[in-house]
């Protein structure tokens, strides 16, 4: 466990040292659809972002404390920011501060999302503080409040609480529900380190500078396999215009993508910003399958299978 302080293990529920615990899961995420315009005064770029929540989750644990203090244990804990930079902890600050209270908690992450992978793990981490906090303390915030405060927090936050499938616009803090007809099966190839998601911003501008980039919109038969629960025609919609940008960091992704083709994936992206690789399978069996594959390729630091869609941020 990565620790700022000497507390350990995950609480649950209940009463822990004497005061209440609370826990929430939160899903991980990928961009089945990620449509980039171009850039923004703002500096951000507007958004087409097709978002569906996966079976990958983070676990927050929030418990009163006499300062705001941030732990974390699972694989990747030591590259877990433990600061105020920490979006969980930005989370609590500020919802304390919109209700003129001390952010005096204890965080705890149990991670499990890849870290800096392009799968909103530091976004589920916020959108998981941010809810452990309102019931901590009895705030009661309606969804529009809370949503509010998570697309102050991050352009993926918003979607962390709600998941499911959502279009983002905006900056991809815009969401609209979409439905989901079926469960979608997949491998996720988790890469050995991040890559920063402005960098990956920076170099799509880069590799389309002096190019008019067109207005982001969604991909009608993209939702349409949505909508019909269809693997094969959505892994024939797959795209993510961060794609490039994500392969010139780091050109060997483009190996990872093609083992999990080659083992029978029905699609594959760059997963946001990367540099998660994620394989759109037919169905549980493939999954493991192009999992195993992606193992013995040596293109990957390890792979994981999730289903889609999954539920948003929930207290467990
Ligand atoms: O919103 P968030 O803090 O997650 O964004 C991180 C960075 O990603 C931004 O500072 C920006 O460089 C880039 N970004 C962007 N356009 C978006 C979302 C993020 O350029 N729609």
């Amino acid at each position: 466990m990565s620790s700022g302080t000497a507390e350990g293990g995950t609480a649950v529920g209940g009463t822990v040292n004497g005061g209440t615990a609370v826990t929430v899961r939160v899903p991980a995420k990928v961009n089945i659809q990620l449509a980039v315009g171009g850039a923004r005064p703002d500096g951000f770029h507007d958004l087409a972002n097709v978002f569906l929540a996966v079976s990958l989750y983070d676990e927050v644990t929030v418990r009163p404390a006499t300062a705001l203090t941030v732990t974390c244990e699972g694989p990747d804990a030591d590259q877990v920011p433990l600061d105020r930079t920490n979006l969980a902890a930005r989370a609590a600050l500020l919802l304390a501060e919109r209700h003129g209270i001390e952010p005096d908690v204890h965080i705890h992450i149990a991670k499990d999302i890849p870290v800096a992978g392009g799968m909103a793990g530091g976004s589920a981490d916020g959108a998981g503080a941010l809810l452990a906090c309102d019931a901590l303390w009895g705030l009661r915030s309606s969804r529009a409040e809370l949503l509010d405060i998570c697309a102050e927090l991050g352009s993926d936050v918003p979607f962390s609480l709600v998941g499911g499938a959502a279009l983002g616009t905006g900056r991809g803090e815009r969401l609209t529900p979409l439905e989901v007809g079926g469960t979608f099966h997949w491998v996720f190839a988790v890469a050995d380190g991040g890559l920063s998601t402005p960098a990956v911003y920076g170099e799509f501008d880069r590799l389309n500078e002096g190019v008019a980039v067109p207005p982001p919109e969604a991909s009608e038969p993209l939702l349409a396999a949505l909508r019909a629960g269809d693997p094969v025609a959505l892994a024939a919609s797959l795209s993510n215009d961060l794609q490039a940008a994500a392969v010139s960091l780091r050109p060997s992704l483009r190996e990872a993508l093609a083992a999990g083709l080659a083992a029978g994936a029905l699609g594959a992206l760059v997963s946001g910003s990367g540099p998660t690789t994620a394989f759109l399978t037919k169905d549980a069996d493939a999954a493991t399958q192009v999992a195993s594959a992606l193992l013995a390729s040596g293109t990957c630091r390890t792979a994981r299978t999730a289903t889609s869609p999954a539920a948003g941020a929930t207290v467990l």
